[in-house]
C-alpha cells in the first residue's frame, strides 16, 4: 500500500534538500493540472510526480550503494553520470521506502531523465511537468508550457528537441534512450 500524501511529504522533506523538496511540490501540482487536462489518473500521475526526485539529494556514493544493495538495473552510462542515476535508485526507493508498486509510476520515476520510447500517459506528464513547474525559467519553457496545454506528445518532442542540443553544447555525454524518444515521438508526430 503507498504511503498517504502527508507521510510522504514528511518523508521527503527529510531525504532531500529545501530547493528539490519545493520543486517536487511544484512538479506535483503542475502534473496535477497536466493529468486533469488530459484525463489520466490524478492518483498516479501524483504518487509519481510527488516521489520522482526523492534520490536527487543523494550523494553520489550512496547512490552507488543503493544500486548495488538493491541490484538496480543500471547501464554503464547512467552509473557513471550522477544526474541520471537518481531516477532509477529513486524508483527503487518509491517501492522500498514509500510502498509504490504500480509500475505506471515506477517507470514514470525511472524515465524522468531520459525519457523513453512508448512512454505511458503517467511517464508523459511526469516529464513534461518536471520541465514546466512554475519555479522553472530556463529558456524555452514559455514555449514548453503553451505546447504542453494542448498535446502531451508535442510537448513530450518539444522538449527533447530543447535538452539535447542544450547537453551537446555543455559537452556532456547523451544517454542513447534519449535520442531513441526523440525519435520516436517524432515518427509519432508525423502520423498525426
Ligand atoms: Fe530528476
Ligand atoms: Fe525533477
Amino acid at each position: 500500500m503507498p504511503k498517504a500524501m502527508d507521510d510522504i511529504k514528511k518523508i521527503l522533506k527529510g531525504m532531500l534538500s529545501r530547493q528539490t523538496y519545493a520543486h517536487s511540490i511544484s512538479t506535483y501540482k503542475t502534473a496535477l493540472g497536466l493529468a486533469e487536462r488530459f484525463g489520466v489518473s490524478d492518483k498516479k500521475v501524483g504518487l509519481a510526480a510527488i516521489l520522482h526526485d526523492c534520490a536527487k539529494s543523494m550523494p553520489y556514493d550512496e547512490l552507488i550503494y543503493n544500486v548495488e544493495k538493491y541490484k538496480i538495473s543500471v547501464d554503464k552510462l547512467e552509473l557513471k553520470t550522477e544526474s541520471l542515476l537518481h531516477a532509477p535508485v529513486g524508483s527503487k526507493l518509491a517501492s522500498v521506502v514509500f510502498g509504490i508498486t504500480d509500475p505506471q509510476i515506477l517507470n514514470a520515476i525511472r524515465y524522468h531523465t531520459t525519457a523513453a520510447p512508448e512512454m505511458s500517459d503517467v511517464a508523459k506528464i511526469i516529464y513534461v511537468a518536471d520541465f514546466i513547474e512554475l519555479a522553472r525559467g530556463h529558456k524555452g519553457v514559455a514555449d514548453a508550457r503553451k505546447v504542453a496545454e494542448k498535446d502531451i506528445d508535442r510537448a513530450m518532442l518539444f522538449i527533447l528537441r530543447d535538452k539535447i542540443p542544450r547537453l551537446v553544447k555543455k559537452e556532456v555525454l547523451i544517454h542513447p534512450r534519449s535520442i531513441k524518444a526523440l525519435n520516436w515521438f517524432l515518427e509519432k508526430e508525423k502520423k498525426k
